[in-house]
């Protein structure tokens, strides 16, 4: 028994793992053109991708698995802290992405980025709090330092 239940909170870490991955700067940035959220050939790609790290970073320290409760009762999902009121399903609010809000945590980010392009395309970046406080005011130069080392 006692065997067994070591074995299954082995189960329960590993499946947990999984479902949480810590991206770095660059790679966020080279996944969001992968999918689409900048074009790499944009004239502006480092100060976007800039954004975006500086963005996703302040939101969720670029973890996948990031879940914090608003004092409004509603919840933000995943990397981008997506909120579930308005943009995915969990019961409540609207479903503007049409996803359930699940697939924001996934490792893969591919579901919370085409997310989080129908939210810029609707309220750009000033959607995130995270970006209004902490990226908004930065430079060109800093904005596009959060990309810096990163080669696309
Ligand atoms: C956050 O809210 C969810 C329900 O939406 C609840 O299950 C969870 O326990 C809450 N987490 C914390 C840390 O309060
Ligand atoms: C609840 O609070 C969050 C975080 O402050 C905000 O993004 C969201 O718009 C609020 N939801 C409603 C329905 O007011």
């Amino acid at each position: 028994m006692k065997f067994l239940g070591q074995v299954l909170i082995l189960i329960i870490f590993v499946a947990t793992l999984s479902e949480s991955k810590i991206y770095t700067s660059c790679e966020f940035a080279q996944t969001l053109i992968d999918y689409g959220l900048v074009s790499s050939s944009d004239p502006e790609l480092r100060f976007k991708l800039g954004n975006w790290v500086c963005l996703a970073y302040h939101e969720s320290l670029l973890n996948t698995a990031a879940t914090n409760n608003n004092t409004n009762g509603s919840r933000d999902y995943g990397i981008f802290q997506i909120n579930n009121y308005y943009w995915c399903d969990s019961g409540f609010g609207y479903n503007e992405c049409s996803m359930p809000c699940s697939d924001l945590l996934t490792d893969d980010i591919r579901d919370a980025t085409n997310c989080a392009k129908l939210i810029y395309r609707v309220q750009g970046f000033f959607a995130w709090y995270g970006w209004i406080y902490n990226c908004r005011a930065q430079t060109e130069t800093a904005i596009e330092n959060w990309v810096k080392s990163c080669h696309f």
